[in-house]
């Protein structure tokens, strides 16, 4: 996570932008002049901002409007080999170029500028709406707390944020919700607070999970991982990388899975007869998985739970793959959210 593009430190000045694990990022994509490379999460643009220093062209996409507006400057120094684009990145194969993209990079989450500002609604420090739409359009996370079912919202919280009081949030919500309906984000962590106070071993705010959950719910993350690994499949030329950098251990299973499945390892048991192994997609030549340097996650606490993964796609022709393969947990369909009934 990372990215302050915008923001201002206590003392009214720019708050300095660390993006999360570049080093590790610019070995594996081993930017040059001549390679073109996809940013998918544009953010407050430090990943592209380092391609293009290393002389790559960029193509950067953001589904926050707000991204892209403020990388006016970036567009003006750097005009000629990059190009921004305000949309979701499982769509990122419509921006290859004929030939195939070099390297794909996500950087997966929020950044610091979405959560920093309250107006958004991403975090239960600041009072601000209950939005946490990250492209400002669909259903809010009001509107999920305010009208999906208590055996949805339970799903939800249980599932995408590992809460183990889920079942009684959800009912306690449904009850207040009767009375008056949620507003704000003060107005849902207060309530949270009161269902599940917290005890002193607690390392994290009670309500951290729940607001993780409906953020998780509300963009559809994992849902738009999954489409991205596959339209990275789809974009990449031979040769071209794939670097993902996560955050949870929800979308890191995602990652690890779709690449260990893409490696063409034999699959079948001992006791049955050997299954041929399929084409590899991707081969990787370093570590499956880097962590954060110490130095790094000494300076910057989002560090210490970033996990890069990258590998490099071979020459095997992308197959026809479905989101239905990844096993994404099946949850209320939040575009049918207006018809729900408590
Ligand atoms: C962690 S920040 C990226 C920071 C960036 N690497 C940097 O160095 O400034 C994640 C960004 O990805 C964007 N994002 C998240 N999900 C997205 C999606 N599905 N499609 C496009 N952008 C997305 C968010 O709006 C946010 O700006």
């Amino acid at each position: 996570m990372s990215g302050t593009l915008g923001n201002e430190d206590a003392n009214g000045g720019p708050v300095r932008h660390i993006p999360v694990m570049l080093a590790e990022v610019l070995g594996a994509l081993a930017p040059a002049p001549g390679k073109v490379i996809l940013d998918g999460t544009f953010g407050a643009g430090g990943y592209s901002r380092a391609l293009l220093e290393a002389g790559a062209t960029v193509i950067g996409l953001d589904r926050d409007p707000t991204a892209i507006a403020a990388a006016k400057d970036m567009l003006a120094a750097h005009g000629d080999r990059l190009t921004l684009h305000h949309t979701q990145f499982s769509a990122l194969d419509r921006f290859a170029p004929e030939g195939g993209l070099d390297g794909v990079v996500l950087d997966i989450g929020v950044s610091s500028m979405q959560i920093d500002e309250a107006e958004r609604g991403f975090s239960f420090q600041k009072n601000g709406p209950l939005d946490m739409r990250m492209s400002g359009e669909g259903v809010s996370a009001a509107d999920v707390v305010n009208r999906a079912k208590v055996s949805d919202l339970t799903r939800i919280f249980g599932i995408l944020g590992e809460e183990k009081n889920a079942g009684r949030i959800a009912r306690a919500i449904e009850k207040r919700r009767q009375e008056e309906p949620f507003v704000t984000t003060r107005d849902l962590a207060g309530l949270i607070e009161i269902v599940t106070p917290r005890r002193a071993k607690d390392k994290i705010h009670p309500a951290t999970r729940v607001f993780q959950a409906l953020r998780v719910y509300v963009n559809d993350e994992l849902g738009e991982l999954a489409g991205a690994l596959l339209a990275a499949e789809r974009a990449l030329k031979p040769g071209g990388v794939l670097a993902v950098v996560t955050f949870h251990s929800l979308e890191d299973r995602i990652v690890k899975q779709f690449i260990g499945a893409r490696l063409g390892k034999a699959g079948g048991s001992r006791h049955l007869p050997a299954v041929e192994p399929a084409p590899a997609l991707f081969s990787q030549d370093g570590k499956a998985m880097i962590s954060a340097s110490e130095a790094e996650a000494a300076d910057n606490p989002r560090a210490r739970s970033a996990k890069l993964r990258a590998a490099i796609r071979t020459d095997a022709p992308a197959p026809q793959t479905g989101l239905d393969a990844f096993g994404l947990p099946a949850l209320a369909d939040i575009h049918r959210l207006g018809g729900f009934e408590n």
